[in-house]
C-alpha cells in the first residue's frame, strides 16, 4: 500500500507507513537513523504491547544503525492520562541517558500515542518520535495528525501540542488479537471519517462491520477480510492526512474532525461521573447520531437522515442509544474546551460525506434535540 503523506505545503511533516507485519517497522527505523552513527531508540508500551516491543527490539538488534536503549511501559487507562505520568516518563528518559539525539517510539493505542508524543514533545524542548498504533482508533485517528496531551481537572485533552510523529506504521497484524469492543470503538472513528468525506467507503465499512458481527469466528473473519479492512483503514487514513495537511492547527477544516465529538466528550464526562463504562469510540458514535438529529431539526438534512444512520449504526454494531439527559449533556458541553464567546462549534451532517460546521450555543443545541 501506498505510503501517505502529511505536509504543510512546503515540506513532508509526516509519513503514514503500511506493512504486513510488526518487524516490518524496524526498517523504516534504519532509514530514520539515516547518515547517523546510530538511532539510540526508546520504546514505550502499555500491558498490552510489551510484546511487540520484544519483536521491535529483537529485529532493530540485527540493525546496525538502531540501538535499543530502553523500553518504558505506561498505563494506558483514562485516569492515567496524567502530567504526572509524563512527567514520570521524562524522568525515566533523564534517568536512561536520552539525550537531545534520542528517538522516542510510541506502541499502543491512542492513549499511549497521546501521552508519549506530548513528552517527546516537550521533552528538551522535543526530540524525535513515531508510532506504532496498535488499536483500530489508533491507526485511523488518535496516531494522525500529531493532536498530543493529557487530561486535566476532568476535562480531555486540556494540555498538549500539536506536534507530528516522524512516521506512523499501520499494521493489520496488531487488530486480529484486538478485543471487539475496542475493534468497534475504533470502527466509529473509521465510519465517522467517512461521514466526512464519503467516496464510497461509508457504505462499505457498514457492510464490513455487518458482516464482522454476524460472523461466527471474527478472528477468522478479519484474517480472510484483512485486505478489505487494510483498504478502509488506509482510506480513512489519507482522508485524515489530507485534512490535517490542510489546517494543522485546526482553525478551520480541521474541526469537521470532531464530528459527534462535541456530544461524546460530554457523555464521557457524565459516564465519569456516575461510575459508568462508556468507550471513547460508543460516545463518538452516540454524538454522531445526535449530531445527525440535530442536523435534521435545523433543517440541514432531509427529514430521516437521522433514522436512516441509525439503522445504518445497529446493524454495524455500533452503539445507538445515550443513556444521559440532554440537560446533563448541556451543562457538561458549555465548559466544552472547544468553545468560543459561549458557542460552541458543531458539525452537522447533511448527509453521509458532506458535514457542515454551525456555530450554536450548547443549550440552543440541547432545546432543539429536546424538542
Ligand atoms: N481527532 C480529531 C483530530 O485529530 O483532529
Amino acid at each position: 500500500m501506498d505510503d501517505i503523506f502529511i505536509s504543510d505545503g512546503n515540506a513532508v511533516l509526516s509519513r503514514i507507513v503500511f506493512g504486513d507485519r510488526v518487524s516490518d517497522m524496524t526498517a523504516i527505523l534504519g532509514i530514520c537513523a539515516g547518515k547517523e552513527d546510530r538511532l539510540p531508540l526508546y520504546i514505550i508500551t502499555d500491558s498490552n504491547t510489551d510484546r511487540y516491543a520484544d519483536v521491535l527490539a529483537h529485529a532493530a538488534g540485527v540493525m546496525h544503525n538502531v540501538e535499543v536503549c530502553g523500553q518504558y511501559r505506561i498505563d494506558a487507562a483514562e485516569e492515567s492520562k496524567t502530567m504526572s505520568s509524563v512527567l514520570s516518563m521524562v524522568s525515566w528518559l533523564l534517568e536512561s541517558g536520552a539525550d537531545r539525539n534520542a528517538f522516542l517510539l510510541a506502541v499502543g493505542g491512542g492513549i499511549t500515542t497521546d501521552m508519549a508524543g506530548f513528552a517527546a514533545s516537550v521533552f528538551k524542548r522535543g526530540i524525535r518520535f513515531a508510532y506504532m498504533p496498535t488499536t483500530l482508533l489508533a491507526q485511523v485517528d488518535a496516531a494522525i495528525g500529531g493532536k498530543t496531551g493529557v487530561n486535566y481537572d476532568s476535562y480531555k485533552n486540556m494540555i498538549g501540542v500539536i506536534r507530528q510523529p516522524e512516521f506512523t506504521f499501520i499494521c493489520p497484524e496488531v487488530l486480529e488479537t484486538l478485543p471487539s469492543r475496542d475493534f468497534l470503538s475504533g470502527a466509529a472513528e473509521l465510519v465517522k471519517t467517512f461521514l466526512i468525506q464519503d467516496g464510497g467507503n461509508y457504505a462499505g465499512s457498514i457492510a464490513f462491520l455487518s458482516e464482522l458481527g454476524e460472523a461466527r469466528d471474527r478472528t477468522a473473519f478479519l484474517k480472510e477480510n484483512a485486505a478489505r479492512l487494510s483498504e478502509l483503514v488506509h482510506a480513512a487514513a489519507a482522508v485524515k492526512a489530507g485534512i490535517v495537511s490542510r489546517d494543522q492547527f485546526e482553525s478551520g477544516e480541521r474541526r469537521k474532525l470532531n464530528l459527534g465529538h462535541t456530544f461524546a466528550h460530554a457523555i464521557e464526562k457524565n459516564a465519569r461521573m456516575a461510575g459508568d463504562d462508556i468507550s471513547h469510540g460508543e460516545a463518538v458514535s452516540m454524538g454522531i447520531l445526535m449530531a445527525a438529529t440535530l442536523s435534521c431539526r435545523t433543517g440541514l438534512a432531509e427529514v430521516g437522515m437521522d433514522n436512516a444512520l441509525r439503522n445504518d449504526f445497529m446493524k454495524a454494531g455500533l452503539a445507538a442509544d445515550c443513556p444521559y439527559t440532554a440537560a446533563s449533556l448541556a451543562e457538561a458541553m458549555a465548559k466544552d474546551k472547544k468553545a468560543e464567546n459561549g458557542k460552541i462549534h458543531f458539525v452537522l451532517l447533511s448527509r453521509p460525506g458532506d458535514v457542515r460546521i454551525v456555530d450554536m450555543a450548547a443549550a440552543d443545541a440541547v432545546g432543539i434535540l429536546n424538542e
